[in-house]
């Protein structure tokens, strides 16, 4: 497995794997699965502090993870929401904790403090995966979605990646942390 940033040309994978997830389950909150031109959008325009990761097997792409804004507040901004997908033939090998922990230490490098996650329950899975990884639950809002006929509550979990200091600068743009940084965050024999 390696892992590396996702490119336009990962769009056609991603949403092959994105596709089923929001067609037959309640763990995204879209109903609409993105078509590969939208996820070519959303992989080409996603702000430069904000990385999207993918774990590659056999050249083929099992699985990826991204952070997005929080809210969209300023003040916000030393904050991040993380997400994780993998192709269903490829769980339980790994790959979601190796997406997780590169993610992780990406963000954790360009300056941001916190990462959060919001989970559609149930979702074993993804809380065991969270929590596995570091985070903690913070509360869960109830009937905060609806889907397939029926409310869902989210649980929020976070995640600390930096000390509570007072921030020398914003959180950097991914292409300007050192190579050693990002080779680091990539290699995999830390999993
Ligand atoms: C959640 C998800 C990303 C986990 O990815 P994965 O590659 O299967 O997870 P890993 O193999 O890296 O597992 C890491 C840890 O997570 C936990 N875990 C993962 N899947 C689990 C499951 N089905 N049941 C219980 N625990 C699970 C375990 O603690 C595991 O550690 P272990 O293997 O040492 O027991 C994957 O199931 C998935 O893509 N699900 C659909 C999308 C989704 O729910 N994304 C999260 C949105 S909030």
């Amino acid at each position: 497995m390696i892992l590396r940033f996702a490119t336009v040309r990962d769009a056609e994978a991603l949403a092959a794997i994105y596709a089923p997830i929001v067609e037959s389950t309640m763990i995204s909150f879209e109903v609409l699965a993105p078509d590969v031109d939208e996820m070519r959008a959303r992989i080409g325009t996603h702000p430069a502090n904000k990385p999207w990761i993918v774990a590659e097997s056999d050249g083929t792409v099992a699985g990826y993870a991204y952070a997005s804004s929080f809210r969209g507040r300023v003040a916000y901004r030393f904050s991040a929401e993380v997400t994780v997908y993998v192709a269903e033939h490829a769980r339980r090998g790994g790959v979601g904790r190796t997406l997780y922990r590169a993610l992780l230490q990406l963000l954790a490098r360009q300056g941001y403090r916190r990462a959060f996650a919001g989970i559609a329950l149930p979702n074993d899975a993804s809380v065991a995966l969270h929590r596995a990884v570091g985070f903690t639950e913070t509360g869960v809002t109830h009937a905060a979605g609806f889907k397939f006929n029926t409310w869902h509550d989210v649980a929020f979990y976070e995640c600390a990646l930096g000390p509570l200091d007072i921030p020398a600068h914003d959180p950097t743009a991914v292409d300007e942390l050192p190579m050693s940084v990002v080779k680091a965050a990539f290699a995999i024999d830390r999993a």
